[in-house]
């Protein structure tokens, strides 16, 4: 029997990941790490996440305050002396700052935190698996590229957020330093919404597309792709990785790739079918950043009272990933066995659907924690 060890559980795709496995029913003893006072908040915490996906109080009852592990990234040595720790087998690494703002504590936990906790586990005896959640973009992509899984980063590349290149340093790191862990990485494109519940269990990054429509204006092209993949085929990917006896490699895309990718353009004509609106076509316009600021003293009467720096930090941010117009190939993870991702389009419904009656500010807020 599996002894797991998930990080992450009360985020958007340690949930998912927890949800699908704790719904397969598979024999698996859990070990969950949670940030909170004492172990009962820590289950609380979980089981309110898994609430947002709907689960079933008897599927829920599985977890019990024996599979808290309280601990933090950001300060690891408490957590790491705990005698569970000598007993996992498997490890879904999920936990992170995820987040494209200035959170002071990217490096201590996205890098040092974690590399503290991949030694660890490197001296586990029987651990054989350490699936780590890395993320597709910080390969820093070149723009219009169809990108492969490669384990090498360029050492000078640029990255347009401190969040990517700390992705990028810990992948390097945990090779450098733990050769002898059962590492294997995946690496999500971008994760929005679940095919059934929308945004119900996040809201992260749906509401940048919602914006650009708003605006009408936005500094990706119509025509410009996008890589993404919802939730729920994020964590069947996990739990594939996670369950797999052996893997022929150490590094997979969970993405789209180019066939599920979509256009901007398919984008706006699924969420105004969605809206029961004409799309915004050719009253859509490509403009630099510099024309977004210059919006400015709009913000408010666009998006209602919203923090307009924030606001236009969020269109810099987002809007230089969204010109990437790239598409990460997912020929690995599909030759595993995982079926096709499903469109952004094709469940774009539910998303709009899950946040009506919410605003911009309000969907945000996820993302900049
Ligand atoms: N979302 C995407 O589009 C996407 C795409 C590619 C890759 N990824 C990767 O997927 C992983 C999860 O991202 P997500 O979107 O699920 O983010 P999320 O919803 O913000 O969840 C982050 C998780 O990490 C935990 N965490 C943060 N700081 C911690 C600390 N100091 N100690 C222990 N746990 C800590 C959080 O716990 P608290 O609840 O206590 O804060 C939460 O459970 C990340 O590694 C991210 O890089 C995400």
């Amino acid at each position: 029997m599996k002894t797991l060890l998930l990080t992450g559980a009360t985020g958007f795709l340690g949930g998912a990941a927890l949800e699908k496995l704790l719904k397969d029913n598979q024999g698996v003893n859990y070990l969950i790490l949670v940030r909170a006072e004492n172990v009962q908040q820590g289950l609380n915490r979980i089981r309110a996440n898994m609430e947002k996906f709907n689960i079933n109080k008897t599927t829920l009852d599985k977890l019990t305050p024996e599979n808290i592990l309280l601990g933090d990234l950001s300060e690891p040595t408490h957590f790491l002396s705990d005698t569970r720790i000598n007993t996992v087998t498997h490890v879904v690494n999920c936990a992170a700052v995820a987040s494209f703002g200035n959170n002071p504590l990217i490096w201590k936990v996205n890098v040092e935190g974690t590399l503290a906790f991949a030694q660890r586990m490197a001296q586990v005896k029987g651990l054989k698996r350490f699936l780590h959640v890395g993320t597709a973009m910080s390969c820093a992509p070149e723009p219009g590229s169809l990108v492969a899984e490669s384990a090498e980063f360029e050492e000078t590349a640029e990255h347009l957020v401190e969040y990517t290149r700390s992705k990028s340093t810990i992948e390097q790191l945990m090779r450098q330093s733990c050769p002898q862990l059962p590492l294997v990485i995946a690496r999500p494109s971008i994760v929005v919404g679940h095919t059934r519940l929308g945004c119900q269990p996040s809201s992260s990054i749906f509401w940048v597309f919602s914006m650009a429509l708003m605006l009408r204006k936005f500094m990706c092209s119509l025509q410009d792709n996008i890589d993404v993949i919802p939730v729920d085929y994020c964590a069947d990917a996990l739990v594939m990785l996670l369950n797999c006896e052996t893997l022929d490699n150490d590094v997979y895309h969970i993405s789209a790739g180019e066939e599920s990718s979509v256009s901007f353009a398919d984008i706006d004509r699924a969420i105004a079918a969605a809206l029961e609106k004409p799309p915004v076509g050719d009253h859509y316009a490509q403009v630099s950043y510099e024309a977004l600021l210059q919006m400015r003293r709009q913000l408010k009467d666009i998006f209602g009272p919203c923090n307009e720096r924030l606001m236009l930090k969020a269109m810099r941010l987002y809007g230089s990933f969204a010109m990437l117009n790239v598409r990460f190939s997912n020929e690995k993870i599909l030759k595993l066995g995982m079926p096709k991702p499903p469109r952004f389009t094709d469940y774009i419904a539910c998303c709009v659907q899950s946040t009506r009656g919410l605003s911009i500010p309000q969907q945000m807020v996820v993302d900049f924690k």
